[in-house]
């Protein structure tokens, strides 16, 4: 593809009248999709007691664009992910995300910008232990007023997509770890939100059920344009996808 003696690859970043645009899509054939910023960090720190977990980072992350987030253990990747994600608050810096800046809205517009807006797949699944797998995938639609048929029904449709749907009222301890990480994919996805972040989701999967995940994120992306921030360990899965960021001790190291 090339505009202007420009050649454009899939995952390029260029600007246009100043604004910065990002190649989502280059796959089929001489379709293109450009799209804007949908995340936006600006000089984030974190420091915890005497440690410097974040040390001023710098990211933008384009709409429908997936991005992986890879570093040793300890380099800041969950930190980073909670920031972003509004769970955790930053001790200077800024984050927008889709055009809003974070540090402007209260508590109560927060958590319902979170709830509409954001998805979480934790490192360690968070399932509630007293729910069934339908209820846990079923509460932020709830918490966002969707009518409980509505809810129940989008449900079962996501368990289903991850091959779960037999066990829909198993509780968590009933469930495998795979198991358990997939419901949690599906509870990330209820409310169909701009933004996905993952936090190792695919940590606990075998090769199989992983492949599926992965498979899963793209298409996701390719239907509804979402965008997926994900910190991995998975060399296979990181290299899937648009870009990959390197951290390292509280930096982006490029
Ligand atoms: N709530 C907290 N209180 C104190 N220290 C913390 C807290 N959360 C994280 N840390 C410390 O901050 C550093 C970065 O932690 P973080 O969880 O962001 O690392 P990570 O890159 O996600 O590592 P891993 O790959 O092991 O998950 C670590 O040294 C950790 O011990
Ligand atoms: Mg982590």
């Amino acid at each position: 593809m090339s505009i202007a003696n420009i050649t454009i690859k899939s995952g390029e970043i260029f600007k246009i009248n100043y604004l910065r645009t990002f190649v989502s899509s280059l796959r089929k054939g001489e379709e293109w999709i450009i799209s804007y910023d949908m995340i936006k960090a600006e000089n984030i720190t974190k420091r915890f007691g005497s440690l410097q977990v974040l040390k001023g980072i710098d990211l933008e992350v384009g709409e429908g664009e997936i991005v992986s987030i890879v570093g040793p253990s300890g380099a800041g990747k969950t930190t980073l992910l909670l920031i972003m994600g509004t769970l955790e608050k930053a001790d200077s810096g800024r984050v927008t995300i889709d055009g809003q800046e974070l540090n402007l809205l209260s508590e109560k517009k927060l958590s319902d910008f979170r709830n509409k807006n954001i998805g979480f797949v934790f490192q360690f699944h968070q399932l509630l232990p007293e729910f069934t797998a339908l209820e846990n995938v079923m509460i932020p639609a709830l918490i966002g007023n969707v009518k409980h048929t509505r809810a129940e029904a989008k449900a079962r449709e996501l368990l289903q997509m991850m091959g779960l749907s037999d066990r829909a009222t198993h509780k968590p301890n009933e469930l495998s770890g795979g198991e358990k990480q997939r419901v949690a994919v599906a509870r990330a996805l209820i409310n169909d939100p701009r933004v996905v972040f993952a936090d190792e989701p695919s940590g606990s999967l075998d090769t199989n059920n992983k492949e599926e995940l992965h498979r899963l994120f793209f298409e996701l992306r390719d239907k509804l344009n979402q965008t997926f921030v994900i910190v991995t360990h998975d060399e296979h899965l990181a290299s899937l996808t648009d870009r990959t960021i390197h951290m390292r001790d509280g930096i982006i190291d490029d």
